[in-house]
Protein backbone atom coordinates (compact mmCIF):
# COMPACT_ATOMS: atom_id res chain seq x y z
CA UNK A 1 0.00 0.00 0.00
CA UNK A 2 1.19 3.51 -0.71
CA UNK A 3 2.66 4.90 2.18
CA UNK A 4 1.14 8.33 3.27
CA UNK A 5 -2.60 9.63 3.00
CA UNK A 6 -3.80 10.87 -0.19
CA UNK A 7 -6.41 13.69 -0.38
CA UNK A 8 -9.90 12.34 -0.82
CA UNK A 9 -10.73 14.26 -3.55
CA UNK A 10 -7.79 13.74 -5.44
CA UNK A 11 -8.62 9.73 -4.90
CA UNK A 12 -11.78 10.32 -6.32
CA UNK A 13 -10.42 11.89 -9.67
CA UNK A 14 -8.20 9.19 -9.92
CA UNK A 15 -10.91 6.07 -9.79
CA UNK A 16 -12.74 8.58 -12.03
CA UNK A 17 -9.97 8.69 -14.64
CA UNK A 18 -9.37 4.71 -14.08
CA UNK A 19 -13.14 4.05 -14.60
CA UNK A 20 -12.89 6.69 -17.59
CA UNK A 21 -10.18 4.66 -19.48
CA UNK A 22 -10.37 1.17 -18.78
CA UNK A 23 -10.69 -0.63 -21.99
CA UNK A 24 -13.08 -3.00 -20.26
CA UNK A 25 -16.34 -2.11 -19.39
CA UNK A 26 -15.47 -3.64 -16.00
CA UNK A 27 -12.93 -2.70 -13.44
CA UNK A 28 -12.79 -4.53 -10.42
CA UNK A 29 -12.10 -3.22 -6.44
CA UNK A 30 -9.01 -5.31 -6.52
CA UNK A 31 -7.60 -3.48 -9.74
CA UNK A 32 -8.28 -0.48 -8.55
CA UNK A 33 -7.06 -0.92 -5.05
CA UNK A 34 -3.63 -2.22 -7.14
CA UNK A 35 -3.09 0.55 -9.21
CA UNK A 36 -3.91 3.32 -6.63
CA UNK A 37 -2.28 1.66 -3.84
CA UNK A 38 -5.06 2.17 -1.18
CA UNK A 39 -8.13 -0.83 0.47
CA UNK A 40 -10.80 -2.02 -1.48
CA UNK A 41 -12.96 -0.37 1.57
CA UNK A 42 -11.50 3.45 0.28
CA UNK A 43 -12.31 2.45 -3.18
CA UNK A 44 -15.48 1.31 -1.95
CA UNK A 45 -16.16 4.76 -0.16
CA UNK A 46 -14.76 7.00 -2.86
CA UNK A 47 -16.94 5.02 -5.39
CA UNK A 48 -20.02 6.04 -2.78
CA UNK A 49 -19.22 9.29 -2.44
CA UNK A 50 -19.26 9.71 -6.71
CA UNK A 51 -22.42 8.39 -6.38
CA UNK A 52 -23.65 10.65 -4.13
CA UNK A 53 -22.13 13.54 -6.53
CA UNK A 54 -24.10 12.45 -9.29
CA UNK A 55 -22.35 9.34 -10.86
CA UNK A 56 -23.61 6.63 -12.12
CA UNK A 57 -21.62 3.56 -11.24
CA UNK A 58 -23.01 0.05 -11.71
CA UNK A 59 -21.48 -2.43 -9.21
CA UNK A 60 -21.59 -6.26 -10.01
CA UNK A 61 -20.38 -8.58 -7.48
CA UNK A 62 -17.36 -10.28 -8.99
CA UNK A 63 -16.96 -7.95 -11.97
CA UNK A 64 -16.10 -4.66 -10.78
CA UNK A 65 -17.29 -1.03 -11.14
CA UNK A 66 -18.66 0.60 -14.44
CA UNK A 67 -19.00 4.09 -15.34
CA UNK A 68 -22.31 4.44 -16.66
CA UNK A 69 -22.92 8.11 -16.99
CA UNK A 70 -21.25 11.14 -14.72
CA UNK A 71 -22.95 14.86 -14.26
CA UNK A 72 -21.62 16.26 -17.42
CA UNK A 73 -19.99 19.68 -17.83
CA UNK A 74 -21.95 22.44 -19.96
CA UNK A 75 -19.58 23.91 -21.56
CA UNK A 76 -19.35 25.20 -25.32
CA UNK A 77 -17.18 23.15 -26.35
CA UNK A 78 -19.52 20.26 -25.43
CA UNK A 79 -22.48 21.75 -26.71
CA UNK A 80 -21.10 22.12 -29.81
CA UNK A 81 -20.37 18.50 -30.63
CA UNK A 82 -22.43 17.35 -33.28
CA UNK A 83 -24.93 20.86 -33.72
CA UNK A 84 -26.17 21.63 -36.84
CA UNK A 85 -28.34 24.65 -36.19
CA UNK A 86 -28.04 27.65 -38.40
CA UNK A 87 -28.57 30.08 -35.63
CA UNK A 88 -29.34 29.26 -32.07
CA UNK A 89 -25.98 28.29 -30.68
CA UNK A 90 -23.62 30.52 -32.94
CA UNK A 91 -22.49 31.66 -29.74
CA UNK A 92 -22.75 30.19 -26.52
CA UNK A 93 -21.60 31.43 -22.88
CA UNK A 94 -21.61 29.16 -19.78
CA UNK A 95 -21.71 29.43 -16.30
CA UNK A 96 -20.86 27.30 -13.85
CA UNK A 97 -23.54 29.55 -11.08
CA UNK A 98 -24.79 32.74 -12.36
CA UNK A 99 -27.77 34.88 -10.73
CA UNK A 100 -30.23 34.09 -13.92
CA UNK A 101 -29.41 33.59 -17.47
CA UNK A 102 -32.35 35.66 -18.60
CA UNK A 103 -30.67 38.48 -16.92
CA UNK A 104 -27.35 38.00 -18.42
CA UNK A 105 -28.98 37.15 -21.84
CA UNK A 106 -30.64 40.76 -21.54
CA UNK A 107 -27.59 42.68 -20.73
CA UNK A 108 -26.00 41.01 -23.64
CA UNK A 109 -28.44 41.99 -26.01
CA UNK A 110 -28.67 45.09 -24.96
CA UNK A 111 -25.00 45.34 -25.72
CA UNK A 112 -25.46 43.91 -29.40
CA UNK A 113 -25.03 40.09 -28.79
CA UNK A 114 -25.86 38.95 -31.86
CA UNK A 115 -29.47 36.38 -32.82
CA UNK A 116 -28.91 32.86 -31.94
CA UNK A 117 -26.33 33.62 -28.75
CA UNK A 118 -27.30 31.32 -25.74
CA UNK A 119 -26.67 31.75 -22.04
CA UNK A 120 -26.62 28.38 -20.08
CA UNK A 121 -26.13 27.74 -16.52
CA UNK A 122 -25.31 24.86 -14.38
CA UNK A 123 -26.82 26.50 -11.60
CA UNK A 124 -28.43 30.00 -10.99
CA UNK A 125 -28.36 31.92 -7.56
CA UNK A 126 -31.51 33.77 -8.20
CA UNK A 127 -33.43 32.25 -11.15
CA UNK A 128 -36.81 33.88 -12.15
CA UNK A 129 -39.93 32.62 -12.51
CA UNK A 130 -43.32 34.44 -14.32
CA UNK A 131 -45.49 36.84 -11.65
CA UNK A 132 -42.08 37.73 -9.35
CA UNK A 133 -41.69 33.79 -7.98
CA UNK A 134 -38.17 32.33 -8.39
CA UNK A 135 -37.06 29.34 -10.10
CA UNK A 136 -35.33 26.58 -8.01
CA UNK A 137 -31.56 26.08 -10.12
CA UNK A 138 -29.67 23.72 -8.35
CA UNK A 139 -25.98 22.78 -9.41
CA UNK A 140 -25.53 19.42 -11.79
CA UNK A 141 -29.37 18.51 -12.35
CA UNK A 142 -31.48 20.59 -14.83
CA UNK A 143 -31.25 22.72 -17.80
CA UNK A 144 -31.30 26.97 -17.53
CA UNK A 145 -30.61 28.57 -20.73
CA UNK A 146 -31.72 31.62 -21.98
CA UNK A 147 -31.91 32.29 -26.31
CA UNK A 148 -31.96 36.01 -27.90
CA UNK A 149 -33.78 36.43 -30.57
CA UNK A 150 -34.40 39.56 -32.87
CA UNK A 151 -37.19 38.68 -34.83
CA UNK A 152 -37.91 40.93 -37.64
CA UNK A 153 -41.82 41.79 -36.49
CA UNK A 154 -43.64 44.22 -34.69
CA UNK A 155 -44.31 43.35 -30.60
CA UNK A 156 -48.07 42.53 -30.97
CA UNK A 157 -46.22 39.25 -32.71
CA UNK A 158 -44.42 38.73 -29.47
CA UNK A 159 -46.80 35.89 -27.37
CA UNK A 160 -45.87 33.90 -30.45
CA UNK A 161 -42.14 33.14 -29.15
CA UNK A 162 -43.68 31.38 -25.98
CA UNK A 163 -45.76 28.87 -27.94
CA UNK A 164 -42.59 28.31 -29.94
CA UNK A 165 -40.36 27.60 -27.26
CA UNK A 166 -43.18 25.73 -25.15
CA UNK A 167 -43.16 23.47 -28.38
CA UNK A 168 -39.64 23.03 -28.90
CA UNK A 169 -39.60 21.48 -25.26
CA UNK A 170 -42.33 19.51 -25.34
CA UNK A 171 -40.42 18.26 -29.05
CA UNK A 172 -37.44 17.70 -26.75
CA UNK A 173 -38.93 15.44 -24.04
CA UNK A 174 -40.59 13.50 -27.03
CA UNK A 175 -37.49 13.09 -28.94
CA UNK A 176 -35.49 11.93 -25.94
CA UNK A 177 -37.73 10.32 -23.76
CA UNK A 178 -40.41 8.80 -26.06
CA UNK A 179 -42.59 10.19 -23.23
CA UNK A 180 -45.64 12.80 -24.56
CA UNK A 181 -45.45 15.56 -22.94
CA UNK A 182 -48.50 18.08 -22.64
CA UNK A 183 -48.04 21.90 -23.79
CA UNK A 184 -50.51 24.62 -20.65
CA UNK A 185 -51.56 27.74 -22.67
CA UNK A 186 -49.99 30.13 -22.37
CA UNK A 187 -46.50 28.52 -21.54
CA UNK A 188 -45.16 25.82 -19.38
CA UNK A 189 -44.72 21.73 -20.04
CA UNK A 190 -46.05 18.81 -17.98
CA UNK A 191 -45.71 15.30 -18.06
CA UNK A 192 -48.61 13.55 -16.35
CA UNK A 193 -50.37 16.84 -15.34
CA UNK A 194 -47.32 18.21 -13.58
CA UNK A 195 -45.14 20.99 -14.29
CA UNK A 196 -41.39 19.63 -15.76
CA UNK A 197 -40.71 23.02 -17.69
CA UNK A 198 -40.99 26.56 -16.79
CA UNK A 199 -40.84 29.46 -19.38
CA UNK A 200 -40.12 33.10 -19.27
CA UNK A 201 -39.76 35.53 -22.28
CA UNK A 202 -38.04 39.42 -21.89
CA UNK A 203 -38.38 41.70 -24.67
CA UNK A 204 -37.02 45.09 -25.50
CA UNK A 205 -39.29 46.84 -28.11
CA UNK A 206 -40.86 50.07 -29.22
CA UNK A 207 -44.24 50.49 -31.10
CA UNK A 208 -43.33 48.96 -34.43
CA UNK A 209 -40.25 46.98 -33.58
CA UNK A 210 -38.97 44.48 -31.82
CA UNK A 211 -35.13 45.15 -30.38
CA UNK A 212 -34.65 41.66 -28.54
CA UNK A 213 -36.22 38.86 -27.10
CA UNK A 214 -34.66 36.50 -24.54
CA UNK A 215 -36.66 32.96 -24.35
CA UNK A 216 -35.88 31.42 -20.92
CA UNK A 217 -35.91 28.19 -20.45
CA UNK A 218 -35.67 25.73 -17.57
CA UNK A 219 -36.38 22.45 -17.62
CA UNK A 220 -35.77 19.60 -14.70
CA UNK A 221 -34.13 16.75 -15.85
CA UNK A 222 -32.33 15.14 -13.20
CA UNK A 223 -33.77 16.47 -9.95
CA UNK A 224 -34.84 14.17 -7.01
CA UNK A 225 -37.89 14.28 -5.40
CA UNK A 226 -36.32 15.91 -2.22
CA UNK A 227 -34.55 18.44 -4.21
CA UNK A 228 -37.97 20.67 -5.29
CA UNK A 229 -38.77 23.25 -2.96
CA UNK A 230 -40.96 22.56 -0.19
CA UNK A 231 -43.24 25.44 -0.46
CA UNK A 232 -43.84 25.15 -4.65
CA UNK A 233 -47.28 26.53 -5.62
CA UNK A 234 -47.73 23.74 -8.18
CA UNK A 235 -47.52 19.81 -8.80
CA UNK A 236 -43.45 19.60 -10.41
CA UNK A 237 -41.60 16.73 -11.73
CA UNK A 238 -38.49 16.05 -13.28
CA UNK A 239 -37.33 14.23 -16.63
CA UNK A 240 -35.50 11.70 -13.75
CA UNK A 241 -38.91 11.32 -11.61
CA UNK A 242 -41.33 10.72 -14.57
CA UNK A 243 -38.64 8.36 -16.45
CA UNK A 244 -37.01 6.38 -13.40
CA UNK A 245 -33.83 7.13 -15.46
CA UNK A 246 -31.10 9.89 -15.78
CA UNK A 247 -30.87 11.95 -19.00
CA UNK A 248 -28.11 13.45 -20.11
CA UNK A 249 -27.95 17.27 -19.72
CA UNK A 250 -25.73 17.52 -23.37
CA UNK A 251 -28.13 15.46 -25.35
CA UNK A 252 -31.14 17.23 -24.25
CA UNK A 253 -29.78 20.79 -24.82
CA UNK A 254 -27.95 19.74 -28.26
CA UNK A 255 -31.49 18.57 -29.21
CA UNK A 256 -33.30 21.66 -27.85
CA UNK A 257 -31.10 24.01 -29.82
CA UNK A 258 -32.08 22.28 -32.96
CA UNK A 259 -35.53 21.74 -32.18
CA UNK A 260 -35.69 26.36 -31.44
CA UNK A 261 -33.58 26.64 -34.48
CA UNK A 262 -35.72 24.90 -36.87
CA UNK A 263 -38.84 26.06 -35.29
CA UNK A 264 -37.60 29.58 -35.59
CA UNK A 265 -36.23 29.64 -39.13
CA UNK A 266 -38.94 28.13 -40.39
CA UNK A 267 -41.79 30.79 -38.67
CA UNK A 268 -39.73 33.50 -40.24
CA UNK A 269 -39.96 32.01 -43.75
CA UNK A 270 -43.79 30.59 -43.40
CA UNK A 271 -45.28 32.75 -40.77
CA UNK A 272 -46.42 31.42 -37.67
CA UNK A 273 -49.09 28.24 -38.97
CA UNK A 274 -46.27 25.58 -38.23
CA UNK A 275 -45.62 26.48 -34.57
CA UNK A 276 -49.00 26.84 -34.43
CA UNK A 277 -50.34 23.74 -35.49
CA UNK A 278 -47.08 21.91 -33.52
CA UNK A 279 -48.38 23.29 -30.40
CA UNK A 280 -51.88 22.01 -30.58
CA UNK A 281 -51.00 18.63 -31.39
CA UNK A 282 -49.67 18.94 -27.42
CA UNK A 283 -52.32 20.93 -26.10
CA UNK A 284 -55.20 18.83 -24.56
CA UNK A 285 -57.65 21.31 -23.51
CA UNK A 286 -59.18 21.73 -27.07
CA UNK A 287 -63.36 21.53 -26.53
CA UNK A 288 -62.74 20.78 -22.90
CA UNK A 289 -64.83 22.80 -20.58
CA UNK A 290 -62.44 25.07 -18.33
CA UNK A 291 -62.13 27.69 -15.66
CA UNK A 292 -59.82 30.54 -16.22
CA UNK A 293 -58.50 32.68 -13.39
CA UNK A 294 -57.03 35.69 -14.04
CA UNK A 295 -56.08 37.32 -10.42
CA UNK A 296 -59.72 38.96 -10.47
CA UNK A 297 -61.74 36.77 -10.86
CA UNK A 298 -62.63 33.64 -12.81
CA UNK A 299 -64.53 32.78 -16.06
CA UNK A 300 -65.97 29.45 -17.69
CA UNK A 301 -66.19 28.55 -21.27
CA UNK A 302 -65.32 25.29 -23.49
CA UNK A 303 -62.04 26.07 -25.36
CA UNK A 304 -62.59 26.09 -29.29
CA UNK A 305 -59.16 27.29 -30.24
CA UNK A 306 -56.15 29.89 -30.06
CA UNK A 307 -55.79 32.82 -31.99
CA UNK A 308 -53.39 33.74 -34.30
CA UNK A 309 -51.98 36.42 -31.38
CA UNK A 310 -51.69 33.55 -28.84
CA UNK A 311 -55.10 34.86 -27.61
CA UNK A 312 -57.07 31.39 -25.89
CA UNK A 313 -60.63 31.54 -27.09
CA UNK A 314 -63.35 30.46 -24.84
CA UNK A 315 -66.93 29.42 -26.19
CA UNK A 316 -69.22 30.78 -23.39
CA UNK A 317 -72.65 29.33 -22.56
CA UNK A 318 -74.20 32.07 -24.73
CA UNK A 319 -72.81 31.53 -27.88
CA UNK A 320 -70.11 34.25 -27.88
CA UNK A 321 -66.57 33.52 -28.16
CA UNK A 322 -63.99 35.29 -25.66
CA UNK A 323 -60.67 36.17 -26.21
CA UNK A 324 -58.81 35.37 -22.92
CA UNK A 325 -54.75 36.96 -22.91
CA UNK A 326 -53.40 35.89 -19.73
CA UNK A 327 -54.37 33.88 -16.67
CA UNK A 328 -54.51 30.16 -15.49
CA UNK A 329 -56.75 27.72 -16.73
CA UNK A 330 -57.78 24.48 -15.11
CA UNK A 331 -60.36 21.96 -16.75
CA UNK A 332 -63.68 22.00 -14.81
CA UNK A 333 -64.02 18.61 -13.61
CA UNK A 334 -67.11 16.96 -15.05
CA UNK A 335 -70.18 16.57 -12.73
CA UNK A 336 -71.29 12.95 -11.94
CA UNK A 337 -74.73 12.41 -13.12
CA UNK A 338 -75.66 9.77 -10.65
C1 LIG B 1 -42.01 29.90 -14.71
O1 LIG B 1 -42.25 30.51 -13.67
O2 LIG B 1 -42.68 28.93 -15.06
C2 LIG B 1 -40.87 30.34 -15.60
C3 LIG B 1 -39.56 29.76 -15.17
C4 LIG B 1 -38.42 30.14 -16.09
C5 LIG B 1 -37.09 29.66 -15.57
C6 LIG B 1 -35.97 29.87 -16.56
S1 LIG B 1 -34.50 29.08 -16.04
C7 LIG B 1 -33.60 29.90 -17.30
C8 LIG B 1 -34.14 31.30 -17.38
N1 LIG B 1 -33.45 32.18 -16.46
C9 LIG B 1 -34.23 32.60 -15.47
O3 LIG B 1 -33.87 33.35 -14.54
N2 LIG B 1 -35.47 32.11 -15.62
C10 LIG B 1 -35.58 31.30 -16.83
Amino acid sequence: MRAGRIDDEETRSQVLRLLRESSHPFLSGQELSRQLGISRAAIWKQIEQLRNLGYDIVAIPARGYHLQAGPERLTPAELRQGLQTALVGRDIHCFSSIPSTNSHACQLAEGGATEGTVVVADAQSAGKGRLGRSWASPPGVNLYLSLILRPPVPPREAPLMTFLSSLAVARTIEDVTGLVPTVKWPNDVLLNGRKVAGLLNEMSAESERIHYVVLGIGLNINMRADEFPADLRYPATSLLLATGSLQSRLALCRRLFAELDELYRDYLANGHEGIMNGWLRYFDLLNVMVEVFDGHGSQRGRVSGVADDGALLLLGDDGAIRRILAGDVRPVPAVDPT
